[in-house]
Parts: C-alpha cells; sequence; structure tokens
C-alpha cells in the first residue's frame, strides 16, 4: 500500500481528490492536515471532517495547520469563497452528510507537526500531496532540515507556466503564500507539479462530469450539490472549455503512478517582489553554466482514462 499525507484546503475540487484517494484500495493515509486557503483553516477541518464522514472513514486522523501564511502579505490576499462557496463546499449545509451531523473532531497538535513526524516515522516511504498553499509544508521543512529528503515524495498542485487564475502571472496557491511556495521550491530535491495551466490543458468534458453525479450513490449526491455553484460559474465563464479538475488530477498522480504519463525537469523559483508577479512560478532548463538543479517535475500529460476510473470509483 501507498502510504499519504494529505494537506488540504478544501475547497470544492480538495473535497473531490479526497474522495479519489480515500475510494482508491491502495492508498494508506497516514494522516491529513488542514491549511488555510480556499476558506479559513477551521472551516477546511470542518469540511475534511464532512468528507471522511461521508465517506465512512472516521477513524483517519486529521489536524489543524496554519492559519495564515508564512509571512503576513502587505496587502490582504482574497479567499476564493466567490467559488468555493462561503463554507468552502458550495454552500450546501444540508446535503448529506449535513454539516450540522458532523461531529468529528480534528486531533491536538499541528498539522505541519505530523507531517514532519510522519516523514521521520516512515522516512523514504511517504508521498505527500499538497493542494492549498504551501505553508505547512514549508513549517515542517523549517521545523526539520531533512524533511524534504525524508518524504519519498511530493506531488504539489499549484504555479502557473503562463497565465495564472488569480493574477496576470500568478496561481492561488502560490499567490496565497508565495514564501512557502518559494522556501519549498528551494529546499525539496524534487518535487511533481501540477501547474494551473497543466490542469486546463487537461480539463474533462461535462458529459463525464454528469456520468458521475447522475449515479444513484450518496457520494454522487454529495459531490453534485457541492459542484452545482462552481459548475455554473465555469460553464458561464465558457460552456465548452470543460471542467477543470485541479487537486483531483493532483491527487490522482499520488496514487497511480500510470496515470503521469510525462513529466519535464525544471529549475522553479518563486517571484516573491515584483509588484505585478509576485506568486508567479518561473521556469528554467536545469543544468547550463548556473548549474541550476531540477527541482520540479513539471507535469506536462496525464492519462485520462485512468483518471477517469478513479473518478469513477469515487462516486461509487
Ligand atoms: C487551486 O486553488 C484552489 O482554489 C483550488 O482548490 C486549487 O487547489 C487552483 O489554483
Ligand atoms: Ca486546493
Amino acid at each position: 500500500k501507498r502510504k499519504l499525507c494529505i494537506d488540504v484546503d478544501v475547497g470544492v475540487d480538495d473535497a473531490q481528490g479526497l474522495m479519489l484517494v480515500l475510494a482508491h484500495p491502495d492508498a494508506h493515509i497516514v494522516g491529513i492536515s488542514a491549511v488555510h486557503g480556499n476558506v479559513d483553516v477551521a472551516r477546511v477541518g470542518r469540511n475534511i471532517a464532512r468528507v471522511l464522514t461521508l465517506c465512512g472513514r472516521t477513524e483517519l486522523p486529521f489536524y489543524l495547520g496554519a492559519d495564515e501564511p508564512l509571512v503576513p502579505p502587505a496587502a490582504a490576499v482574497d479567499d476564493a469563497s466567490f467559488f468555493h462557496g462561503k463554507d468552502g463546499l458550495g454552500d450546501v449545509p444540508e446535503a448529506v452528510p449535513a454539516s450540522s451531523h458532523i461531529e468529528l473532531q480534528a486531533q491536538p497538535g499541528h498539522g505541519a507537526l505530523q507531517l514532519a513526524r510522519a516523514a521521520q516515522e516512515h522516512e523514504g516511504e511517504l508521498t505527500v500531496v499538497a493542494t492549498g498553499p504551501l505553508t505547512n509544508v514549508a513549517l515542517a521543512c523549517k521545523m526539520d532540515a531533512q524533511f524534504p529528503h525524508r518524504v519519498g515524495r511530493l506531488v504539489v498542485m499549484g504555479g502557473a507556466e503562463g497565465a495564472g487564475n488569480v493574477t496576470p502571472c500568478a496561481e492561488y496557491n502560490f499567490h496565497c503564500d508565495a514564501e512557502s511556495a518559494h522556501l519549498v521550491m528551494c529546499k525539496f530535491p524534487q518535487l511533481v507539479l501540477v501547474s494551473w495551466n497543466a490542469t486546463v490543458r487537461h480539463a474533462l468534458p461535462w458529459c463525464w462530469v454528469d456520468a458521475w453525479l447522475g449515479k444513484p450513490t450518496r457520494k454522487a449526491a454529495f459531490m453534485r450539490a457541492i459542484m452545482a455553484a462552481s459548475m455554473a460559474l465555469e460553464k458561464e465563464r465558457d460552456a465548452d472549455a470543460g471542467w477543470i479538475a485541479c487537486d483531483p488530477l493532483a491527487f490522482a498522480l499520488a496514487v497511480c503512478d500510470e496515470a503521469l504519463l510525462a513529466a519535464e525537469p525544471k529549475h522553479c523559483v518563486v517571484e516573491l517582489q515584483g509588484s505585478l508577479t509576485r506568486g508567479m512560478s518561473v521556469f528554467q532548463e536545469p543544468g547550463g553554466e548556473a548549474a541550476l538543479p531540477a527541482n520540479v517535475l513539471l507535469v506536462t500529460d496525464i492519462c485520462m482514462q485512468r483518471f477517469q476510473a478513479l473518478m469513477d470509483a469515487a462516486t461509487d
């Protein structure tokens, strides 16, 4: 089985990614940590509890982590509630399991501490998948300098190769905590990066989504409810573009090696200074005179048939 630590800012698409791994027979989930981002960290914790309850996995431990970026930004960064809903899950509190019925609580202790501890306990064997701002992962790097070397594999959803989705240059997760993204790029020998633009290129036909959402199951009904508002926004923006499944794609790569068809080694740094470019991920060819390390494997091609099968299982 594959040992996994999951760091999320649930979030409609984080919830879908969680459902994907919770349904995967080979995933052994060591722990889940909540990070600020789409909504505040307490709310993220409640959303994790709701998804675990939905999936009948209330035995899994989850922890609250960072409630703000590493360095408080000069100007407040907006959360993403316009897209994910004020509660982060589409503002459908009555959808089963209803928010008011969730009793599951976070474990004591900080999410970053749990990440650092898990990497020590499962040295070399742990896959970490991070689909929110990288604050917890950065804190774990600070707590234990060996953390980046103890983690077997880090899969991150974040960054942009072209236009971002928050600013012309920056993607949401990197923009939300640019310093943490920068730190993680500097400290990890190599991580798998699923950029915003890669997820746009791998947008799913709506007929696939309709097939999952139309199933007569509890999980399909929940997904249908939490997706309704954001799906309408997406279709309003571009009716034909399909569903951009940012976080589920990263989760798929974390549990299924065959889903990754191609990735390019790159040197990635994150812009911290620019008034227009803050949070931008800058990619360069590794090597050269400056001997730039290939610190990321930038995902270029994902097997959508595999992904389709994983999402299908997630809604059974
Ligand atoms: C990322 O931003 C968040 O709103 C999504 O959950 C995803 O992790 C996409 O840029
Ligand atoms: Ca997310």
